[in-house]
């Protein structure tokens, strides 16, 4: 163990978690460890950079507070938060797919009935968002609940803009005894991911946009079924092939269809022009 050399130091530093009471924590850092040396000395890493990545993580550390979480927003574009998620939710075929959470839920929605819009300032272009709740064999799931939320029609989340109604864009709602569900939202869009602390400053030096495309979140349970955390992808939008945060599944990107018929607008209690979309939320049992 005294001679740490180039060649000798990582086995060093492996042979001194020998010990290590908790064998996954061993396994997790023996991993890690091995890795984080192999990068080092294949990019054969400087002194500088090695200093700069120090100050990066600590500037990193410093934006953190109860509001802000930059390490996770480091995370998500680097792909770690959609790769842990796709490894630990391998559905069975025909399942909803999940997608990342993201940083804008909020607890305590109201629970709306039916139909209801999540809207509390009526800005942007109405969407009549419907279809059911089943399960994988196919019959529906009743009770099942909806927690949605979206950005307003500036890309913002009700939390980020003092104009916006408190708890602006969010909704808690059932599916009926046939696991038929219906709310209205607005047809969402495009907004940058927050880029104003160091997550930012790595996007542009590496010539990345911190755009996601336009989607809608939604969280489903249901009892005796697996949650599925997941949005409604907007077919069409431009950053669908270039999201910042990785979050993109082919088949969570549906169409937004336009309606003119004054008389069908009525059923749904929205102007015209609306939006409708038809999606069936498919979870797997317990
Ligand atoms: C979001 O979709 O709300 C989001 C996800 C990851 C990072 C930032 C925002
Ligand atoms: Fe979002």
């Amino acid at each position: 163990m005294s001679n740490n050399s180039e060649e000798q130091i990582t086995q060093n530093v492996l042979d001194t978690m020998a010990q290590a009471p908790n064998p996954r924590l061993k396994e997790v850092m023996t991993s890690l460890i091995s890795h984080l040396h192999t990068f080092i000395r294949e990019v054969e890493l400087t002194q500088e950079e090695w200093a700069q990545g120090i100050q990066f993580l600590t500037r990193t550390g410093h934006m953190c507070d109860d509001k802000r979480q930059e390490f996770i927003l480091l995370s998500d574009i680097t792909g770690f938060t959609m790769l842990v998620d796709a490894i630990n939710h391998r559905l069975p075929d025909g399942a909803t797919e999940s997608t990342i959470f993201g940083p804008f839920y909020r607890e305590g929605a109201q629970e709306l009935p039916m139909g209801a819009t999540i809207s509390k300032d009526g800005r942007g272009e109405p969407v009549v968002v419907m279809g059911r709740v089943l399960s994988t064999d196919g019959s529906p799931i009743p009770n099942a609940l909806l927690d949605v939320w979206e950005t307003d029609e500036n890309g913002l989340y009700e939390q980020q803009d003092p104009e916006q109604p408190d708890m602006n864009l969010r909704g808690k709602l059932r599916s009926d005894r046939e696991g038929r569900y219906c709310f209205v939202g607005i047809k969402p869009v495009s907004y940058p991911i927050p880029d104003d602390g160091p997550v930012g400053q790595l996007l542009r030096a590496l010539g990345r946009h911190p755009f996601r495309p336009a989607h809608i979140h939604l969280l489903i349970s249901a009892d005796g079924f697996v949650p599925v955390t997941t949005h409604l992808f907007v077919k069409g939008d431009a950053y669908l092939d270039s999201d910042a945060v990785f979050g993109t599944k082919d088949s969570l990107v549906v169409d937004f269809m336009r309606h003119d018929s004054t008389e069908e607008a009525a059923r749904y209690h929205v102007p015209v022009p609306y939006y409708k979309v038809e999606y069936d939320f498919i979870l797997k049992a317990r």
